[in-house]
C-alpha cells in the first residue's frame, strides 16, 4: 500500500463498513416472518443456502481470512465445495471465489507490509540500530503499562469482597502483563518471522498511542476504519445468527451446517485484524506514555 493511496483506502474501508451496517438492519424485516411462515416454503429453498454466497466468501478472502481459521463442515474445502454444482462441477460462483484466492496480496498482507515501514520513535527499518530502537520502545512501553496496570489493579482489588477474590484479581492482572510482553515480542511466532511481526505490532501500538502526530493522521484513520469494518462485519454475523435463531431455532441449516451454532462460531472466530484488536488491551493513558523521540520525523513542532 502506497502512502498516496491512503485516503482512497480509508474511503473504501468505511464504505464497506457502512454496507455491512445497512445489510444487518434488513434482518429486522425478515423477522416479521413467523417460524410457520418460513417452514411453509423452506423445502422449496433446500438445499440452497447463504453458504453459497460467492460475495461473502470474496469479501472474507480479500480481507485476508485464513483458510485454517475456517470452521470445517465435515469435509475438506467445504466452503469451496458448497459453491460448486451438486455433482461437483465448477459453477460461476466457485470459479469467482477460486480466482479470488489467487488475488494477492490480501488487505491484511498489504496493511502489514505498510505498517512494517512505520517510523517508530523516529526509527525506520532500513536504519542501523532499528531493531534495538524498536525493542527499547517496547520495553519502555511495557514498563509504563505495568505501572498503569498496577494502579488499576489496586483500585479493583481493594474493593473486592474477600481474600479469594483479591487473589483472583491480582492473578488476572499479572497474566495481562505476561500476555502483553508475549504479544509485543511476538514470542509465539516462528523465529524467522518474529522480528517482522514484532515490528508490525509495535507500529500498531505506536500509531494508536501517538495518534495526534501530523504524520500519523492518515495511518490512524486507516486503523480506525479497519476496526469499524471488522466490528460491522462481526455485528452483521451476530445479527444474522440472532435472526436465524428467532425464525428457525437451532435446527440444521438448508446448507447442511449446524445452523445457529455454526453462525455463532463464525461471529466468534472469524477475525482478520486480530492484532489491531489485541493492542487495545495494552494501551495506556496519554499522560503515561514513554516520551516521544524524533518528533520532527512526524511533522510535529514542539512549542518553545
Ligand atoms: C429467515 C431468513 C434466513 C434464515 C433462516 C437463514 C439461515 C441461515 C443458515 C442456517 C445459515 C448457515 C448455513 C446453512 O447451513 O444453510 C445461513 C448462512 C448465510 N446466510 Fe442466512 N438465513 C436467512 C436470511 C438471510 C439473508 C436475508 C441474508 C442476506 C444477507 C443471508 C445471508 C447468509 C449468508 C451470507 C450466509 C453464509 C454465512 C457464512 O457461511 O458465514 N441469510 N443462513
Amino acid at each position: 500500500m502506497r502512502e498516496q493511496s491512503l485516503s482512497d483506502a480509508v474511503r473504501g474501508i468505511r464504505r464497506t463498513a457502512l454496507l455491512f451496517d445497512q445489510v444487518a438492519h434488513h434482518f429486522r424485516l425478515m423477522e416479521t416472518m413467523t417460524t410457520r411462515d418460513y417452514l411453509g416454503f423452506r423445502d422449496k429453498l433446500s438445499p440452497a443456502s447463504g453458504f453459497q454466497s460467492a460475495q461473502l466468501r470474496e469479501i472474507e478472502i480479500i480481507m485476508g481470512l485464513k483458510v485454517d481459521d475456517r470452521i470445517p463442515l465435515g469435509h475438506d474445502n467445504s466452503y469451496l465445495r458448497a459453491l460448486r454444482y451438486p455433482d461437483g462441477r465448477p459453477s460461476p460462483a466457485s470459479k469467482r471465489v477460486e480466482a479470488r484466492l489467487k488475488d494477492v496480496p490480501t488487505l491484511l498482507e498489504s496493511i502489514n507490509e505498510w505498517l512494517h515501514r512505520t517510523p517508530i520513535q523516529g526509527s525506520t527499518p532500513e536504519q542501523e540500530g532499528d531493531t534495538e530502537n524498536v525493542r527499547r520502545f517496547v520495553e519502555n512501553y511495557l514498563k509504563a503499562q505495568a505501572i498503569e496496570a498496577e494502579e488499576a489493579m489496586i483500585l479493583v482489588r481493594d474493593s473486592a469482597p474477600g481474600e479469594a477474590d483479591r487473589r483472583r484479581i491480582e492473578e488476572r492482572y499479572k497474566q495481562e502483563r505476561v500476555k502483553a510482553r508475549e504479544f509485543l515480542l511476538a514470542e509465539e511466532v516462528p523465529e524467522e518471522d518474529r522480528l517482522r511481526v514484532a515490528r508490525v505490532r509495535a507500529a500498531l501500538l505506536f500509531i494508536e498511542s501517538y495518534r495526534e502526530l501530523p504524520l500519523l493522521a492518515w495511518p490512524r484513520e486507516v486503523l480506525d476504519g479497519l476496526v469499524e469494518l471488522e466490528q460491522a462485519f462481526v455485528i452483521f454475523r451476530q445479527r444474522h445468527a440472532r435472526m436465524v435463531e428467532r425464525v428457525i431455532g437451532r435446527r440444521t441449516g438448508t446448507g447442511g451446517s449446524a445452523g445457529v451454532d455454526y453462525l455463532e462460531q463464525t461471529a466468534l472466530r472469524y477475525r482478520v485484524f486480530r492484532e489491531l484488536w489485541a493492542v487495545r488491551t495494552l494501551m495506556i493513558r496519554k499522560t503515561a506514555l514513554p516520551p516521544l523521540r524524533g518528533p520532527d520525523v512526524y511533522g510535529f513542532v514542539a512549542k518553545e
